[in-house]
């Protein structure tokens, strides 16, 4: 059985991913979407054709990886397209949060989406496409945002690591890096500090769109528009000790 597996799938970016996914993919057999908000998925069931396999749960849990396994041998699936887009972030200062809350982020965008990673590879075959959601936020250290920015850090050089290591089982990945995108991220995030509140969010359908299109072609990284393609720019020729200072201005602390 062929299927396309997505995270996050309940909003922004995991939701438009499912949508174009569905229009891309001619001969998937299923598509496994992955949130806690069992309703929205249920929402979302009612656009497709394609067969839909809901796993409503938490990714910082263990039993939903139990529950994905346990579907992914019975049905001998072969994972044609891995999309990991959950994630969250919250801006402020280091320590100003719960350190529970700030953990939990820590924990579903690096450990959950590194043991996504590792539950699904022996279901990628070859042609397969991963892609992983980092941010912007992974080319410079970030003041103000400095936990979220080293968390997808993290998923910026894993996904890069993977990719090699993938290539001789033609497994392509492409980690996706955007700027701020117009979705629920911020009512959870909290607004961007500073100067860098005032970047204008684009739009989450065209980022999907970029995506799918530069995993298509296996490239690594997939930017989405001029300003964030500078960022990425500067962010290889600048010091990090000159990035971080920068940010920590831009972000008005
Ligand atoms: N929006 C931006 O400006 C932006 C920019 C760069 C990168 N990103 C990254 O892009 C990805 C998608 O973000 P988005 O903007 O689409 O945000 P979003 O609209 O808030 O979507 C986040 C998704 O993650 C799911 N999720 C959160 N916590 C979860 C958990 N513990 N277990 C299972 N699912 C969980 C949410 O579903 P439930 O709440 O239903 O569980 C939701 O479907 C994230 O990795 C984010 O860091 C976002």
């Amino acid at each position: 059985m062929k299927i396309a597996l997505v995270t996050g799938a309940s909003s922004g970016m995991g939701r438009e991913f499912a949508r174009q996914i569905v229009k891309l993919y001619r001969n998937l057999d299923e598509i496994w979407l992955v949130a806690r908000r069992t309703e929205r998925l249920q929402e979302l069931e009612k656009e497709f054709t394609v067969p839909v396999r809901i796993f409503d749960g938490d990714l910082n849990r263990d039993y939903i990886y139990e529950r994905i396994e346990k579907e992914l041998e019975r049905k001998n699936a072969e994972i044609r397209i891995l999309v990991n887009s959950a994630g969250c972030g919250l801006s402020g200062c280091f320590g100003e949060r719960e350190q529970d809350t700030e953990l939990r982020m820590v924990k579903l965008n690096c450990q959950s989406l590194t043991r996504m990673l590792l539950l699904c590879r022996p279901f990628l075959g070859r042609g397969s496409r991963v892609i992983n959601l980092a941010s912007a936020a992974a080319f410079a250290p970030q003041p103000g945002f400095a936990i979220y920015s080293a968390s997808k850090s993290y998923v910026y050089r894993l996904s890069m690591a993977i990719r090699e290591e993938w290539k001789p089982a033609e497994i392509s990945v492409t980690v996706v890096c955007p700027g701020p995108v117009d979705t629920e991220f911020f009512a959870h995030s909290g607004e961007l500090l500073g100067k860098s509140n005032k970047v204008t969010k684009v739009d989450p359908k065209a980022v999907a769109r970029k995506a799918l299109l530069d995993a298509v072609d296996r490239r690594c990284v997939s930017v989405y528009g001029t300003s964030m393609k500078v960022a990425r720019i500067a962010g290889k020729l600048l010091p990090d000790v000159l990035s971080a200072y920068l940010m920590r201005k831009l972000n008005g602390i």
